[in-house]
């Protein structure tokens, strides 16, 4: 490597300069073209081997006694310079990482870029229908109290009504007011009273998030799942407002050819109430096994805000010193509540509700 030892035929003042110089441009050159820093290091500074050694005993063997100083000090500017851009070499990442034995000319690990979950994404399209029409997003807690919950969305203390929804409760409440003792929610319905307290008419909201329950899995029911909650509370607000404003949703959701139809059902928070049914997407609506052959499949529900939860909410209000806002002379109101998974699995054809759980890549990655 080192056998090319440049000659010096002359030790004047501007011979020195030139051979210098072209021994400068050597070095900027090779560090330039980013050399291994130690393989830099071996071929310059080498003790024995080195070129700096190799050159300066040549070139100084044959120097006349007065040429000597200037050669000296021109080959320690030169050694400088060599240790400068060594720094600088040791320094960049890519002589960092061969230090560190990375092989920085290896392919790299490829990560797929990220998806949002299949239940996300059904609850972001959900969310973003209802943004559309004005409605915003508001939270509430999973732990919540049995004042939100039940309470205050009519479903008196030990009333039947609660037993449609199989409550975990948390441990070690029984010495509070009942109103107070914590359990998991059992639905995105406690969000409805913490608006109306938080904010006086008119409202739109939905809400989505988890909701927890005390039911078996199997194959279309898991413990914790997913709902998005529907409240608009304003002047003059009907049933009728209530039915455009879900047949629209179910039409922006599953397509402008799906019909909806509306069932009396019963919630103790609404009046009427009413379970919404969209004609089958699978079969459009002629019965096939996914509609049990009834061409129809039902959906979520909703109805009138009952006016004892606007009792309820103003009732709060005026006990945190607020003023109550929620006449029902004045302003009417309508909600609903749908639940995520199945919304998921009607939109993906999936038929086993574990599946959005288990985490299975093989599962996921259809969604990409
Ligand atoms: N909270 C109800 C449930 O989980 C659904 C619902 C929401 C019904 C709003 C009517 C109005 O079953």
């Amino acid at each position: 490597m080192n056998e090319d030892i440049p000659q010096l035929p002359n030790y004047d003042e501007s011979s020195l300069n030139a051979a210098f110089a072209t021994l400068a441009a050597e070095v900027r050159g090779e560090t330039v073209d980013g050399m291994d820093a130690e393989a830099f290091r071996l071929r310059w500074l080498g003790r024995k081997q080195g070129r700096l050694k190799l050159i300066s005993d040549a070139w100084l063997k044959s120097a006349p006694a007065e040429a000597r100083k200037p050669l000296g000090i021109r080959f320690n500017q030169l050694k400088q310079r060599i240790e400068t851009a060594l720094a600088e070499a040791e320094a960049a990442p890519a002589a960092r990482a061969v230090k560190a034995g990375i092989d920085i000319t290896l392919p790299g690990t490829v990560r797929a870029p990220g998806i949002e979950h299949p239940l996300l994404k059904t609850m972001n399209q959900i969310v973003e229908v209802f943004h559309h029409l004005g409605y915003s997003t508001a939270l509430g807690p999973q732990v919540e109290s049995d004042f939100y919950n039940f309470e205050a969305l009519n479903f008196p203390p030990n009333h039947p009504a609660r037993d449609t929804q199989d409550t975990l409760v948390l441990a070690d409440q029984q010495s509070k007011p009942s109103r107070d003792r914590l359990l998991m929610r059992t639905h995105t319905s406690p969000v409805q009273i913490r608006s109306m307290i938080a904010q006086a008419p008119p409202i739109r909201i939905v809400v989505p998030g988890k909701v927890h329950r005390n039911d078996a899995a199997d194959a279309t029911h898991s413990p914790i799942f997913h709902q998005v909650e529907g409240l608009c509370v304003d002047t003059d607000i009907t049933f009728s407002d209530l039915k455009g404003t879900l047949d629209h949703a179910m039409k922006e959701l599953f397509g402008p050819a799906v019909k909806t139809r509306f069932f009396p059902s019963f919630f103790p928070f609404t009046e009427p109430s009413a379970d919404v049914q969209v004609s089958c997407i699978f079969c459009a609506g002629k019965g096939c096994r996914k509609c049990k052959n009834s061409g129809w499949i039902e959906l979520l529900g909703c109805g009138m805000v009952d006016p004892a939860v606007f009792a309820a909410v103003d009732e709060q209000r005026v006990a945190l010193g607020k003023p109550a806002a929620y006449d029902t002379t004045k302003i009417s109101g309508f909600a609903f509540g749908m639940g995520v998974e199945r919304i998921a699995m009607i939109l993906h054809g999936v038929s086993e509700i574990g599946q959005f759980y288990s985490g299975d890549m093989r599962f996921l990655e259809q969604f990409a």
